[in-house]
């Protein structure tokens, strides 16, 4: 086994690292208090290569492996986790998907895009009333000579307001259950696709979020992707490397409070010296550090699996669920650290906090992640 990283990932890391620090985090608190879409920010992520990092150079893409994107997403997590998840997004619900499973018409024209950076993508999964319940969609998608005509809504879209494609899960046939769901990609200007209100948030603030409406939307055949039916095995199989994108988002968080708390404990002093001369003080880093580190390891195993094409879906949720538990751990550690001042904006801990949380919801709460992961225990056996 081995725990070293390659000259690349390596190279990686410093370039992602020098970005985040130079480019991302000067504006980063002012996006948050303001809710600000980083628009310029991504576009030149996606200069970068970031925006499709695991896509082929033949696509638009970067050509580079899970543990690569793991790497970038963390260093550029610590900095500001809604730029970490525009860009999850992108990578691993978008691009993936239309990599594994677009014909070549929707490859050439939606994917070299989106993996270049040039246009923004969204994964429109959930509805008011499928949440966890994910395969309880009412969004229907009606075929009507070269079209489909959908009707219906999605809620807590990411990106909702500012992508350009949209990948919408909607059943073509009721009467077959998880079974009769498809995938649509359907653009931003389609006749009958509309935006609701962006979402005032708690955290990841500069992320948008809004739900989406279809009235009689018309999307031309050739944007069915995969086959009629495959829709829920779509958006399962690209959540897996979801979750792998949103535990290293996690860890960006974990260790951005560890490293706060770490130099905060050395630069205030009580009782005569620096806090970080006390006991209780060491106690809570060594925790932090030791959550931070196990945090990676879950993740960097599941990102080498799927490198790997072995199977990952039940790593990868374990990866989200302990990493995202991680972060929200650790992000109150650091507050508590900071004592007062942990709880005012001066010091980032609080975003950190307010980050944090969303990590246990989204692309599957800590509850689905461990009934997936129960279920690949008990089938196992
Ligand atoms: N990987 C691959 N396939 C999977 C899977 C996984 N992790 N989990 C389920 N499936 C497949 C099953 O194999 C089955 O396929 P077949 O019928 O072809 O055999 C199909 O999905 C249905 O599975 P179940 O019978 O187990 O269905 P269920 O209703 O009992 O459970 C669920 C399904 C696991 C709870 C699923 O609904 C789920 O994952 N829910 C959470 C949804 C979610 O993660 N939403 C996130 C929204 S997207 C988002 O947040 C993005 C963002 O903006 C940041």
């Amino acid at each position: 086994m081995n725990f070293d990283f390659t000259e690349d990932h390596i190279l990686i890391q410093q370039s992602a690292k020098e970005f985040a620090q130079e480019v991302i985090a000067p504006s980063a608190v002012e996006r948050d208090i303001n809710a600000e879409f980083p628009a310029e920010i991504v576009k030149q992520l996606g200069a970068l290569g970031f925006m499709g990092m695991m896509v082929s150079p033949d696509y638009g893409g970067a050509g580079l492996d899970t543990i690569s994107y793991v790497i970038a997403m963390i260093e550029i997590s610590k900095v500001d986790a809604s730029v970490g998840v525009i860009m999850s997004v992108n990578n691993s619900l978008v691009c993936y998907g239309l990599e594994k499973y677009g014909t070549d018409y929707i490859k050439q024209n939606y994917l070299i895009p989106l993996a270049k950076g040039e246009k923004l993508g969204a994964f429109c999964l959930s509805e008011p009333e499928a949440g966890s319940d994910a395969t309880n969609q009412r969004t229907t998608a009606d075929k009507k000579d070269n079209y489909y005509f959908l009707n219906g809504m999605k809620n807590w879209i990411t990106n909702g307001k500012n992508a350009d494609y949209y990948l919408i899960m909607a059943t073509t046939d009721k009467s077959k259950g998880h079974k009769g769901i498809s995938t649509f990609l359907v653009e931003k200007g389609f006749e009958g696709f509309g935006q609701g209100k962006k979402e005032d948030k708690l955290g990841i603030r500069s992320s948008d979020t809004c739900s989406l409406t279809f009235e009689n939307c018309k999307v031309p055949v050739e944007n069915l992707i995969w086959e009629e039916g495959k829709g829920f095995n779509f958006a399962m199989n690209t959540l897996n490397g979801g979750r792998i994108g949103i535990a290293a988002q996690a860890i960006g968080i974990a260790e951005a409070s560890f490293e706060a708390a770490v130099k905060y404990s050395k630069e205030r002093k009580a009782f005569g010296s620096p806090i970080a001369n006390l006991q209780a003080i060491q106690f809570k880093l060594s925790d932090m550090a030791i959550k931070v580190d196990c945090a990676k390891m879950l993740t960097f195993k599941s990102a080498a699996l799927k490198d790997a094409g072995k199977p990952y879906y039940a790593e990868a949720a374990m990866a989200k669920l302990y990493s995202s538990k991680v972060a929200v751990e650790n992000a109150l550690d650091a507050i508590q650290v900071h004592g007062g001042y942990g709880y005012v904006r001066e010091y980032l801990v609080e975003r950190y906090l307010r980050d944090a949380k969303i990590t246990e919801i989204y692309e599957g709460t800590s509850e689905i992640q461990k009934l997936v992961i129960a279920r690949s225990l008990l089938d196992a056996k």
